[in-house]
């Protein structure tokens, strides 16, 4: 019998730091097979490689979004990801899966740059304009934001968008309404917008801190599209001259990046796309070819091990790792496996009932579109 079943009260998260990488390995891969199928483990790109190992099934946040809503049998699902993810989880949740985040503080800078106040502020401000009795405006958020964001669109007549279905997302909204309310990423949101051959001068900020998110009433009814002041931290440190200088180094390189970056890299790279994007186009790759990827450091390290018959590398050379994934550890998976065959739920998700319901109606507009 192994420690874990012998386990009577459930376990302190400290005494977790004191156990080797390999006591830890051990210890998670034996709660998943006491758990069995009580349990699925979610892991989203971005994982370190000691969390991703022990993950069921691996996706970009979309993917992920399907199969939480796809495994009606599993009691528990772990997610090894973000806040915001593990809430969409709690949202889509086929019956009473109980829905664990090994640390709390795994949250999402983005998703923090929009609070549903600043949102309901600005709406409200653009009703007292009479912008949304004169258009059709659409509220679209990015999966990178609170359930409440998520229930404001829901409620709005909007949707939920991510980086792999922006583009069919938007050709619907854009034929649906007259102009698009996109947030928290301004980046995601300008990137796809050009993509249909919206004029910048057609797309304005909106600064949650300036009056009119620091727009004139004129521009609000001129546009087509406006874009919430967020961004996303790790993508924002590749910069237009990576890309420059990677191709002068590095003849023939293709550069592939993921559509948080500034408008000015996703215009000079050759592909732009969600992480499953990446690994797929990368998949798919001549043996031999050279790539520079514009995206979080976990995925592209790991991609550089699965194919050592291509070239590829890091678009900038500084670390682009996002610290907020990388809270996601063995320890404190190891912690909330064991805790659940102690009887304990640990580090749950849940989001309130009437949040859910509207930010399912989001959620749902958004796995329609395909
Ligand atoms: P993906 O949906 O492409 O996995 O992106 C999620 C994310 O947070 C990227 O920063
Ligand atoms: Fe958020 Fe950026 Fe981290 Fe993605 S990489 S979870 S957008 S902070």
């Amino acid at each position: 019998m192994t420690a874990v079943l012998e386990m009577k009260k459930a376990p302190a998260l400290e005494d977790y730091f004191g156990l080797s990488d390999a006591e830890l390995n051990e210890r998670i891969e034996a709660a998943r097979k006491e758990l069995g199928s009580r349990l699925v483990i979610l892991g989203h790109h971005y994982q370190r490689d000691d969390v991703i190992y022990h993950a069921d099934y691996t996706g970009d946040s979309f993917k992920l979004a399907q199969l939480a809503a796809s495994r009606p049998d599993a009691e528990f699902i772990v997610f090894c990801g973000v806040h915001f993810m593990a809430e969409s989880a709690d949202i889509l949740k086929p019956g009473e899966q109980k829905i664990i985040l090994p640390d709390l503080g795994a949250g999402c800078s983005m998703a923090d740059m929009a609070s549903a106040e600043q949102v309901e502020d600005a709406w409200e401000q653009i009703a007292a304009l009479g912008i949304l009795k004169d258009f059709r405006v659409m509220p679209i958020t990015y999966m990178n934001s609170t359930a409440a964001i998520k229930a404001f669109c829901g409620k709005n007549g909007g949707v939920v968008c991510t980086s792999s279905n922006a583009v069919p997302l938007f050709d619907k909204s854009l034929k649906e309404a007259d102009k698009l309310f996109f947030f928290p990423d301004q980046h995601l949101g300008r990137n796809t917008g050009v993509k249909f051959g919206i004029p910048f001068d057609e797309m304005v900020v909106w600064d949650p801190f300036k009056e009119l998110g620091g727009n004139t009433e004129e521009d609000l009814r001129a546009c087509r599209l406006i874009l919430w002041k967020g961004h996303c931290s790790v993508h924002g440190r590749f910069r237009p001259w990576h890309v420059d200088q990677v191709r002068a180094e590095v003849p023939g390189i293709n550069v592939l990046v993921h559509p948080e970056c500034v408008y000015e890299v996703v215009e000079k790279s050759d592909l732009n796309g969600s992480t499953e994007f990446i690994i797929k186009t990368l998949e798919n790759a001549q043996s031999g070819s050279k790539w520079a990827i514009g995206t979080e450091i976990n995925l592209v390290n790991r991609l550089i091990a699965l194919h050592p018959d291509k070239h590829i590398q890091l678009l900038a050379p500084d670390l682009c790792m996002c610290a907020t994934m990388f809270r996601i550890a063995p320890q404190n998976l190891a912690w909330s496996l064991e805790s659940l065959i102690a009887g304990e739920v640990v580090n749950q998700i849940t989001v309130p009932e009437d949040t859910v319901c509207w930010a399912r109606i989001a959620l749902d507009r958004m796995l329609a579109i395909k």
